[in-house]
């Protein structure tokens, strides 16, 4: 009496194993040995090295690849270059056809480039097939439309010029096109390097960019482990750097390019939250998780990796978790009925052990399904670890396979906490069925990408990038292709090279004169508060014929982590309404035109007349200018082709430490701070050592404008040192520096702690006076990051 029940219940899945004979014929006809692709051609390896590729499944090599040196690299980004000029005379229109065809190109291919990308990478191939390809047309099309609609829609922008790109592993072809679309699109050449263990689709798409007729030089692929991405990194004649990739090497590069004006974009690791309020719909949040930390065998960067439940309904919860975990079927990944294929290298499957290990030595419980491992390849079972401590290292560290680190809170409060508490800020995923619920913790949470009742969710256009130490810079939509431009009046005034300036010496008798007689004595500006410096020092500031004007306080260390933590007390600006900082913003103008003769007479000291009255002037609508922002730089509304809208919010960054230019020390100095806060943040400031003196009088003004204690804070001393000390604090989130080409340097190099956004103006220089280049959008883009959030929205 076999019920209709139970006989489904018994029903096995057969395998159903996708054919790879043209992959295989494919791999054939290349006698499975790949060079670099340079200049429209396919060229062998200078060095005569090769390495191979092999099928994680199965452990076989599928074929040799080249391993570029510097040679390579080099005549690698020559053809680029030669390539620039030629590629750049076209129109949007024309670069749009060519992103068409490759479009098109990818779908007419599509099935030989998913089962590649499955045997190359280990991916199940149903997702390969139904997600990454797709994806990967989906994104050329969305940006032969970019490039179509480059001059009306980016005015005063042109492309960076040439490209050096590095991708991961883990989602092969579409990091390639995340890459390669929006940098050709907007004009710029290419040379890109794919992962080491995963180079084969990306030379597949090469081979389809010459099919296409994409002229020679615009487009080259390399091959080639850290050292080749390292040498691409170094080069010389590079413009921009997009890296994804793990968070350690990220910092490397970050270092390496510290002493050059390469433009860089950075996406890296996260350690998503996955958050189910207890009335969340348990089943839909299930199926959530399993695409959350299985999908691609949890080696996704935004992979939800962190369970945070409410405590009520946790054991139920984790009892549906596992009983649908039982299901999951982990095996070859050509079966187009496997759900977890393979792991994507022996390297990865040993840290992925460790972790799991580490976890349990550390007090979690590990539970795995019963269901059967293959025998031979690289897999590893869905793993749930409960009861995992926040601080535990399977709850901090990215461990880039499918395993689950549950914990669990009490209310929306704790688990915003939970939510933030690590280094990262790629993507958090929100289960409540109360949307109010979700979206004050989607407000709350610091992650680039939010979904809403839904999980991995990516289209061309929204932006996808994260907040924190995931990375800076965002892929896909408008924002994405600001990474592969820049204002053509900053390309301009690069190409007129700019002598390296002296150092400045003023900074060495800054306390050589120390004096008492001088009573115009400044204090620093922390918390709202004028504060004597930590030092008990201070410095002269001298007129411009020589006279000794006043004294500036020395600020130290002390100082500046005593300016971070007041700027910290005062960070909930950023929630006070757009319309009331605007309000500020004007009241700042006001009190500023009220001392405009005294400012004015002070400063025609320091820098003479002329340029006295025209900084005061030009400050006064500045100011009028950013507060006219404050309520107006509002983000978007992205529709992609899912049943959701995307919010694209720009947010604050946080704390930014501004570190004044000496040109136009008023000016430059609003010019900076206004933008920065109209858009929420809170500043530590340090003025040009030349004009210190000068602050003491502003201090005043913010005082009797409302503007809250320490939103502005004001730290005069050394420059280089205190910019060091910023650039180095944990708790800043971003570093503007507007003075020498050497603290341009400095202050790249020693952000790499918290990877934080760092603003320079060692490739071109702003012109303060000229309103073209201080209209404020540009101003405003950097003062803000996006955050996209994804809500259902229709059937
Ligand atoms: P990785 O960051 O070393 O590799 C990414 C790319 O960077 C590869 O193309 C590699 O050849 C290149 N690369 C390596 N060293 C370089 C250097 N010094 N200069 C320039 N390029 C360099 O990542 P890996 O070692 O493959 O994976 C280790 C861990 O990193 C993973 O377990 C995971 O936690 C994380 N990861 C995160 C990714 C993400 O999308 N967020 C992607 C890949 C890895």
């Amino acid at each position: 009496s076999n019920s209709i029940v139970e006989e489904f219940y018994a029903m096995e899945y057969g395998p159903a194993p996708e054919d790879p004979k043209e992959v295989e014929r494919w791999l054939d006809a290349h006698k499975r040995s790949f060079g670099n692709y340079i200049d429209g051609a396919w060229q062998k390896p200078a060095s005569g090295e090769y390495f191979a590729t092999n099928n994680p499944a199965t452990g076989d090599k599928i074929a040799d690849v080249a391993q570029a040196d510097a040679a390579d690299v080099d005549a690698a980004v020559q053809a680029a270059r030669k390539a620039l000029p030629a590629w750049q005379a076209l129109t949007g229109h024309q670069r749009a056809r060519y992103l068409y065809a490759l479009a098109r190109q990818v779908q007419k291919h599509s099935r030989r480039l998913a089962v590649l990308e499955t045997i190359d990478n280990g991916k199940p191939i149903r997702e390969s097939r139904d997600i990454d390809i797709p994806l990967v047309a989906r994104h050329f099309y969305h940006h032969a439309g970019w490039a179509q609609l480059l001059e009306s829609e980016f005015p005063g922008y042109t492309a960076c010029g040439v490209v050096g790109q590095i991708i991961p592993w883990n989602f092969p072809l579409l990091m390639f096109a995340w890459k390669v679309a929006p940098a050709l699109a907007a004009g710029n050449t290419v040379v890109i390097k794919p992962a080491e263990y995963t180079p084969l689709t990306a030379l597949a798409l090469a081979e389809l960019a010459d099919e296409i007729g994409l002229p020679p030089g615009v487009l080259n692929v390399i091959n080639g482990d850290g050292r080749t991405g390292a040498l691409l990194v170094e080069h010389d004649d590079i413009d921009k750097i997009a890296f994804t990739g793990s968070t350690e090497v990220g910092r490397i590069i970050r270092k390496a390019t510290a002493g050059s004006t390469k433009k860089l974009s950075l996406e890296l690791g996260g350690k998503s939250p996955f958050i189910v309020f207890d009335d969340a719909d348990m089943d839909s949040a299930v199926e959530g998780l399993v695409d959350g930390i299985w999908f691609n065998q949890g080696q996704v960067c935004c992979a939800g990796s962190r369970l945070l439940v409410q405590e009520r309904i946790a054991e139920a919860f984790y009892a549906k978790a596992r009983a649908r975990m039982e299901t999951l079927r982990v095996g070859s990944p050509l079966d187009k009925s496997v759900d977890i294929g393979a792991i994507v290298a022996p390297v990865q499957l040993e840290r992925i052990r460790a972790l799991v290990d580490q976890g349990v030595a550390d007090g979690a419980t590990c539970w795995q399904p019963q269901s059967t491992m293959p025998q031979k390849g690289l897999y590893f079972p869905p793993t749930l670890l409960t009861g995992v401590h926040p601080t535990a290292t399977v709850a901090q560290e990215e461990i880039f396979g499918p395993v689950l680190a549950a914990m669990t809170f009490r209310t929306p409060s704790e688990a915003i906490e939970l939510a933030n508490n690590t280094t990262y800020g790629l993507a958090a995923s929100i289960w409540s069925e109360n949307i109010n619920v979700a979206l004050d913790v989607a407000s709350q949470v610091k992650a680039g990408v939010v979904w809403v009742n839904s999980t991995n969710l990516f289209d061309a256009s929204c932006g996808f990038g994260g907040y924190r130490e995931s990375g800076y810079g965002r892929e896909g939509g408008r924002e994405g292709m600001y990474e592969y431009l820049e204002p053509a009046w900053g390309h301009e005034r690069a190409k007129q090279k700019r002598p390296a300036k002296a150092a400045s010496t003023k900074e060495d008798d800054a306390n050589a004169n120390v004096s008492d007689t001088i009573d115009r004595t400044v204090k620093q500006y922390i918390g709202g508060k004028q504060a004597r410096p930590d030092s008990g020092y201070s410095f002269p500031v001298y007129s411009s014929d020589g006279r000794v004007l006043g004294e500036a306080p020395l600020g130290n260390r002390k100082d500046i982590r005593n300016a971070v933590e007041a700027a910290h007390k005062a960070e909930k600006w950023a929630k006070t309404a757009a319309h009331t900082r605007a309000q500020i913003l004007y009241y700042i103008a006001e009190n500023l035109i009220q001392r405009r003769s005294e400012i004015t007479s002070k400063l025609a000291e320091m820098v003479g007349k002329d340029q006295a009255s025209s900084e005061v002037e030009c400050s006064i609508d500045r100011i009028f200018t950013y507060a006219a922002w404050a309520d107006k730089y509002d983000g978007s509304v992205h529709n992609p082709p899912m049943r959701n809208v995307t919010l694209a919010m720009n947010e604050a960054i946080g704390t930014i430490g501004i570190i004044c230019p000496t040109e136009a020390p008023l000016l430059g100095f609003f010019s900076l701070v206004m933008p920065a806060i109209a858009a929420g943040n809170v500043v530590i400031v340090v003025p040009s050592e030349k004009y210190a003196t000068l602050m003491g009088d502003l201090y005043q003004v913010f005082d009797t404008s409302d503007l809250p204690g320490g939103v502005v804070n004001i730290v005069a001393g050394r420059p280089s040192e205190l910019a060091k000390t910023l650039a180095e604090h944990d708790d800043v989130d971003a570093i503007w520096c507007f003075r020498d080409p050497a603290d341009a340097t400095l202050v790249k190099a020693a952000s790499v702690g918290n990877l934080k956004q760092v603003w320079t103006n060692d490739k071109y220089e702003i012109d303060w006076f000229d309103s073209n280049q201080n209209d404020g959008r540009y101003f405003m883009r950097h003062a803000t990051q996006i955050k996209n959030i994804w809500v259902p929205y229709g059937e």
